[in-house]
């Protein structure tokens, strides 16, 4: 029978269009009266900015912005951030943007809700001792599923390495979902984080950790974004496609919250973390080679992809070979560049490979996997 497994999703879910304008509601409901709203410099510059800090002051509450956060938040300005939050009294945190802000924004409560200076001493899962105060995300791309997970990823300055920071009591109060917030999404970004969220669930569904609801969450999840990220890419205004990807995302993030993100993801953020690239073409570089070195050990999920793919084949191996051919394709199609076009060399694989192997996700890798293996894999993807 199934192993044991236990499941929750401590995050209030609202998703449609305009269903931002719940967040004047859910202050009002707290009785919040100051909010700290976290987001980058290039989402500051948008009217959705100026439209969610209308919500805040609706609620009669006043707001606070920190937008000094890098694509690749730094453990830097988690402090500066929390420092604002804890200055400004904030009793919320609003964060508003993609994975990079809404990152930030849960690394930030840790330090502002506990009166704390350094995110370091949290790295690791389940080192965050009780509940933070209230956080609200609202994401704005199909990716990194960050408005249901509840990890942040962190930027070590000193030691140039992202490290991970877990908690439950990290997750979203609500996450507000609007695929309409998506229609403006440079195609560059579209594909990068589109094929995040491709990773993530394929991660998810092929992880050790894998449950059957996580499984059934990763299946729909390939197939929404296998299905709409070329439209979402070439016409940025399809709303149908975007409705899609920002379903598939939020589907991924869920499934790898309780599955775990593997290999592809410890590659990629060693990859990212010396050389400040998007995550999501970290993982879109990686992803085929990583996919071929794992079907062996689950030959028949990766059938399941292929066939969640929308895939013909006639054995699971067939299968399995087909969904690397695909993901292959889809990052070609969405024109992200090969792992030889990226300012990296051979020389750098091996420290790279040692970084991915201390990642805390490589023992959920679907096979196991040593340093060499990284190294070689580093390779593989460098001759592509
Ligand atoms: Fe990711």
């Amino acid at each position: 029978m199934t192993d044991a497994f236990t499941f929750i999703l401590p995050t209030d879910i609202r998703y449609g269009k305009d269903i931002t304008s719940e967040l004047s509601s859910l202050l009002q409901e707290r009785q919040i009266q100051q909010v700290l709203l976290v987001t980058d410099p290039g989402i500051l510059k948008t009217p959705l900015v100026d439209k969610v800090i209308g919500y805040i002051k609706t609620a009669g509450a006043q707001v606070a912005v920190f937008s000094e956060v890098s694509p690749n938040p730094r453990d830097t300005e988690v402090s500066e951030g929390a420092r604002l939050g804890k200055e400004a009294n904030a009793q919320a945190i609003v964060a508003v943007g993609g994975g990079s802000p809404m990152d930030c924004a849960k690394s930030i409560n840790v330090l502002m809700s506990l009166g704390k200076d350094s995110i370091k001493e949290f790295e690791g899962s389940g080192k965050v001792p009780g509940p933070l105060s209230p956080y609200f995300a609202i994401p704005t791309t199909a990716g990194t599923g960050s408005e249901v997970t509840w990890s942040s990823v962190i930027n070590d300055t000193d030691n140039h390495y992202k490290m991970t920071i877990k908690s439950t009591y990290m997750a979203a109060t609500v996450a507000l979902v609007d695929p309409m917030l998506t229609l403006t999404v440079p195609p560059a970004i579209t594909a990068s984080t589109g094929m995040d969220a491709l990773t993530h669930a394929i991660e998810a569904y092929t992880a050790k950790n894998a449950n059957p609801i996580s499984d059934a969450l990763a299946l729909q999840s390939i197939e929404l974004i296998c299905r709409s990220l070329v439209t979402a890419y070439r016409e940025s205004d399809n709303l149908h496609a975007r409705d899609e990807m920002m379903m598939g995302s939020l589907l991924g993030g869920m499934a790898f919250s309780h599955s775990d993100v593997a290999s592809v993801h410890c590659m990629a953020e060693a990859l990212g973390g010396s050389l400040d690239l998007p995550h999501g073409l970290c993982n879109s570089i990686l992803l085929p080679y990583v996919m071929e070195f794992n079907a062996p050990a689950a030959i028949n999920k990766f059938s399941h992809i292929a066939a969640a793919m929308g895939l013909d084949f006639q054995s699971e191996s067939e299968g399995a070979e087909k969904a690397v051919g695909f993901v292959k394709d889809l990052a070609a199609k969405v024109e992200l560049p090969q792992l030889k076009e990226l300012a990296v060399t051979p020389d750098d694989f091996p420290q790279m490979a040692a970084i991915a192997m201390k990642n805390g996700s490589t023992p959920s890798n679907a096979r196991e996997i040593s340093e060499t293996d990284y190294l070689n894999l580093f390779h593989k993807a460098y001759q592509a």
